[in-house]
Formats: C-alpha cells, structure tokens, sequence
C-alpha cells in the first residue's frame, strides 16, 4: 500500500535504473539557511537487493568521498573509500574500519520505494 508523499521526501531514481554495483549521485534538495551553505550530496547503491543511501560527506573533513563520478569503491571492491586519505567504510553500516576518522559512522539517508522510485529524504 502507498503512502502519500511528503515534501521532505526526494526522488533519486527508478528502482530499475539502479543496478548492483552502481553508485547514483545526487544533490539534496534543502532549503537554504546561509547563503554561504553548500549544496549538499548523496550517493545511493544497492546493498543485496535494498537500496541505501549516505550523505557524500567524509566525517574525517567533511568532503565528498569519491574521486570520480559514480566511483565510491576501494580496488578490491569491498569497502566505500574516502578518496583524500583513503578511509574505508563499511558499505552496510557506514562505519569506518580504517584511517583517520575510524570509528566514525557516514551519514545515513532515510530511503523508501515509492511507486517504483527510489526516495531519499535529508538528514534533518
Ligand atoms: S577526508 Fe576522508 S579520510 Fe580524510
């Protein structure tokens, strides 16, 4: 059963458009409360078949993690690696295992599938 969409919610993608292995980045949509504010980015991948969702944001520095679009994986293709000084994290949890913010968490986004799309709302 469907629920009723509410602003706070964003539209990533379709469901089908993302595969296994594929990261989707996005800008989050916030209203501005300083007009020196960022704009704000996620990335969204699929973790087996549930979609998931982080803030593109290192807790090491505050920087975005990839260093190409669409690239968030170490080589050996486990870990999502922060691509200034290397950290990896957990694709699962968010939780770095190694470098300089170990033991720090990324930023999770609430996802919903709704009517087939992949939504993500902002953390508040
Ligand atoms: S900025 Fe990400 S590990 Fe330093």
């Amino acid at each position: 059963m469907s629920t009723p969409s509410t602003p706070d919610w964003q539209t990533v993608c379709d469901l089908n458009d993302l595969q296994p292995g594929q990261f989707l980045e996005f800008r989050i949509q916030q209203p501005i409360r300083d007009p020196g504010d960022m704009p704000l980015t996620g990335f969204a991948f699929l973790e087996g078949d549930e979609p998931l969702a982080y803030l593109n944001q290192c807790p090491h520095l505050g920087v975005e993690l990839n260093w190409m679009p669409g690239r968030f994986m170490d080589s050996g293709n486990l870990f999502i690696q922060c691509a200034t000084h290397g950290a990896l994290f957990k694709p699962g949890t968010g939780e770095c295992i190694t470098g300089p913010c170990m033991g720090e968490y990324l930023i999770p986004l609430d996802v919903r599938i709704e009517s087939g799309e992949i939504q993500i709302r902002a953390p508040r």
